[in-house]
């Protein structure tokens, strides 16, 4: 399996595939040059986090395994899962993640360790549940959203495409998110959102 995308959050996705123990080999590679061994003598390969080897791109995309897409930006993560060929994208969960068989997960999804997907929900295309979020039943997160860290998403909430919540805010139950919305860290969301922006505050606001 290869994660795309050798960042800080690449290297959370690496820690949570070797811990699954789902793939017997894990690389890594990343455009930029310096984060991908293509600097090393060789063109040769560095350790990147413990077993998982960073190869440069070029060699690593030949092979022709699962890729999964780490990159946080929605839009670049976006564009890598379009460039790759249907089939490829790789889920990645942690396994202190408790995912319900109930729950559907479309491919190139992460979830991270101490995470709960709840029976109903469904996660779109490469959609990112951080550590310690709650996704309670029945939500749908549009694809390239990213939950992060402890955020809470209450019972039937519905999220858009490439919105981020921010660390520990909270939706409450059967609140509707429109696609592109940024929402702060440590918000409360008790109104729907059904314009694109940035959204901060208990109660949430638009920030101007
Ligand atoms: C909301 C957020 C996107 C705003 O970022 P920004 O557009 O760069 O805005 P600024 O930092 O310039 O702040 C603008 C105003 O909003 C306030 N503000 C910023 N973040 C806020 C938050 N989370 N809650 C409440 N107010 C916030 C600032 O104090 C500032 O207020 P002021 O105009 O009275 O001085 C950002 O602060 C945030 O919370 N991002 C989420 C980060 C996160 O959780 N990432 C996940 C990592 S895994």
């Amino acid at each position: 399996m290869l994660i795309l995308g050798a960042g800080g959050h690449g290297r959370v996705v690496a820690d949570a595939a070797l811990a699954g123990g789902q793939w017997s080999r894990v690389f890594a590679c990343d455009r930029d040059p310096a984060r991908s061994g293509g600097d090393l003598p060789h063109g040769g390969s560095g350790e990147l986090l413990h077993g998982v080897m960073l190869m440069p791109i070029a060699q690593a995309m030949a092979v022709g395994v699962p890729v999964h897409v780490a990159i946080g930006k929605a839009a670049h993560r976006e564009r890598e899962c379009a460039a790759l060929r249907a089939g490829a994208l790789a889920t990645v969960t942690h396994p202190t993640a408790s995912i319900s068989r109930f729950a559907t997960l479309a491919p190139g999804c992460f979830i991270a360790a101490q995470a709960v997907v709840a029976p109903g929900a469904s996660l779109g295309t490469s959609v990112i549940v951080n550590h310690g979020v709650v996704v309670d039943h029945d939500v749908v997160v549009g694809e390239f959203s990213h939950i992060a860290p402890r955020a809470a998403l209450g019972g039937g909430v519905s999220i858009g495409k490439r919105v981020l919540v921010g660390a520990g805010a909270s939706v409450l139950p059967g609140i509707r998110i429109a696609d592109d919305v940024t929402i702060g860290a440590g918000a409360v969301v008790v109104d729907h959102i059904d314009e694109p922006g940035t959204y901060a505050g208990v109660p949430a606001r638009r920030l101007q």
